[in-house]
């Protein structure tokens, strides 16, 4: 009957703006890709996707609040590996990781860099782990918090460069970078997606890649593993969800959605101006990303178990 409000169905869906919780600061990684992707699904599903930056606490913030709204494909998450590493590095979590989201595809995967502001005087990796060493714990490295991608590259670079960085962190690597341009901060470990047009423009300087093998746009930029440090590895991907107990046919419609955009041209060339990989093509549905998060999951647990880090709050 015309007039009367008709309830979420795979057909009427959706039928009013998408609200998209980019974990993170405005700026850095996780926004951009999230708006890039969110551009193309709005097309896609013919509504406006409204982007929400949720900052804190290494994106538990914006995964806790994904959590808990209304489980109807309005409210989506764009995460990545800090919400696998999350469940080992916070004690008290208001979700569960593996249960409280419908993942609707992985995204994309792409190495870090770990560069540093003009201003220091080093020039290769060998003497900036010099410069870090003799500073004690002087200089400042940002991070986006526990958990986050940058906060997971300093801890290993911690452990495995055996030196100390003083951590600083902000609410995404946005900001940080910001501070690394203007000089405020000295040192930054942050995704190619991020990281490259910085490089590029010289405005900041870049040491090592966090891949095993050297990342095409910087192909003088050697890897760490190359430098001294074998399997020295941290890879970020990236994932959208929705809560947990959104009705399959809307899954499958974002799903589907999520899905043009990583085959739309323009996106691709921009993910290979930023240095980042889609996902493959048949390996990056529903229930590829479920397995994705619940290995990662693992997987991290095992990586900061051995590394000796206490759990936080
Ligand atoms: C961001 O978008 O700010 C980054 O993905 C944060 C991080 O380092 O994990």
């Amino acid at each position: 009957v015309m007039g009367l409000s008709m309830p979420t169905t795979a057909q009427t869906f959706p039928d009013r703006p998408i609200t998209l919780i980019v974990p993170f600061a405005a700026g850095g990684p996780s926004d951009v890709l999230g708006r890039l992707i969110g551009q193309s699904m709005s097309a896609t599903l013919g509504q406006t996707i409204l982007i929400e930056n949720v900052g804190g606490a290494g994106g538990t913030t914006g995964a806790a609040r994904t959590a808990r709204a209304a489980p109807d494909g309005y409210t989506l998450l764009i995460h990545h590996l800090a919400l696998a590493a999350g469940a080992t590095l916070y004690r008290n979590l208001p979700y569960d990781t593996v249960k409280d989201f419908e993942p609707l595809g992985l995204i994309n995967q792409g190495p870090y860099v770990i560069v540093s502001k003009t201003g220091l005087e080093t020039r290769t990796l060998a003497e900036f782990i010099e410069h870090v060493k003799k500073s004690g714990r002087g200089i400042s490295f940002g991070t986006a918090g526990v958990g986050s991608g940058s906060h997971l590259c300093n801890m290993m670079l911690q452990a495995q460069l055996k030196v100390q960085f003083n951590e600083i962190p902000y609410r995404g690597t946005g900001p940080a970078m910001n501070d690394l341009i203007s000089g405020q901060l000295d040192a930054l470990c942050d995704q190619t997606t991020n990281s490259i047009p910085q490089i590029q423009g010289g405005r900041i300087r870049p040491y090592a890649v966090t891949a095993l093998q050297r990342v095409e746009q910087l192909p003088n930029l050697p890897t760490l593993h190359e430098s001294g440090f074998p399997n020295f590895e941290v890879t970020v991907w990236h994932a959208l969800y929705a809560p947990r107990g959104t009705p399959d046919a809307v899954v499958q419609k974002l799903s589907a959605a999520l899905e043009v955009a990583l085959k739309d041209p323009a996106i691709l060339a921009r993910f290979a101006d930023l240095g980042t990989t889609p996902y493959p093509v048949g390996e990056r549905g529903p229930a590829a990303a479920r397995a994705k998060l619940e290995s990662e999951v693992a997987k991290w647990r095992q990586v900061i178990t051995d590394s000796g880090f206490t759990p936080t709050n």
